[in-house]
C-alpha cells in the first residue's frame, strides 16, 4: 500500500484518553510507514486531542449527534486531508454502514478482547465474571457488523487470580500498544 517515498496518510478517531493515539504518533515518528495527518474526536475534552495538538496534528471534534450530517462533514475532511486509512483508537461511536462502505477495507480498530469473544462494551468485567483464563486484544478491519471484521493481529493476556477490571485493562492496554503499530506495519508494507 505504501507508495514510494510517500508516507501513508492516516486519520485516528478517538473518544478519550488516547494512549493508543499517543503510541501511534510516537511510532510514526520513528518509521517511514505512515503519518498521522488528522485526529477526530466525538468528545471535546478527549485528552488525546491535547497530545495531537502538541504534535501539530490537525484535530477536529464532531459530536455525531446528527450522525449522517456529521459523517458527511468527516468524509469531506478526510478527502481534504487525503486520508487513506482510518485507525479507530478508543472511538466509542458506531459508524454508519454508508460511512464504512465509503472507506471500505480502510478502517481498522483495536478492541480489548480476544475477538470474536466479548464484542461491544465492558469487556473486562464480562471476561472476569465468566472466569476466563485468558483475555487479550485484537486489531481488526471494520465492517458493518460490530467488532466482526477480519482479524489482523491478536495478543493473548493471562488473567491473574486477583485481577480486577482495572488491573486487567491496564495489562491489556500495554499489549494494545504493541500490536497496533505491528498491525499497521502488516497492512501497510
Ligand atoms: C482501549 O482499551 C481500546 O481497546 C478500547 O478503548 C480503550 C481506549 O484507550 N476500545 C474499545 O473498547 C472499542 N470498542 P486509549 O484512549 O487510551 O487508547
Amino acid at each position: 500500500m505504501k507508495s514510494s517515498g510517500n508516507k501513508v496518510r492516516i486519520a485516528v478517531f478517538i473518544s478519550g484518553t488516547g494512549t493508543n493515539l499517543k503510541n501511534l504518533i510516537n511510532f510514526s515518528k520513528k518509521n517511514n510507514l505512515f503519518k498521522i495527518k488528522l485526529v477526530i474526536s466525538n468528545k471535546r475534552n478527549a485528552t488525546g486531542l491535547i497530545f495531537a495538538k502538541k504534535n501539530r496534528i490537525n484535530t477536529k471534534v464532531y459530536y455525531l449527534k446528527a450522525k449522517l450530517k456529521d459523517e458527511r462533514k468527516i468524509l469531506n475532511n478526510l478527502k481534504k486531508n487525503k486520508i487513506k486509512i482510518i485507525c479507530l483508537a478508543g472511538f466509542m461511536k458506531i459508524l454508519s454502514k454508508n460511512f464504512i462502505k465509503k472507506f471500505n477495507g480502510k478502517i481498522i480498530n483495536i478492541h480489548p478482547s480476544l475477538l470474536p469473544k466479548y464484542k461491544g462494551l465492558n469487556t473486562h468485567s464480562r471476561v472476569l465474571d465468566n472466569n476466563e483464563k485468558y483475555s487479550g486484544c485484537t486489531v481488526h478491519f471494520v465492517n458493518s457488523k460490530l467488532d466482526s471484521g477480519k482479524i489482523i493481529l491478536q495478543k493473548k493476556v493471562k488473567i491473574l487470580q486477583n485481577d480486577t477490571s482495572l488491573t486487567l485493562q491496564k495489562r491489556i492496554l500495554k499489549q494494545e500498544h504493541k500490536i497496533y503499530p505491528k498491525a499497521l506495519r502488516i497492512i501497510l508494507s
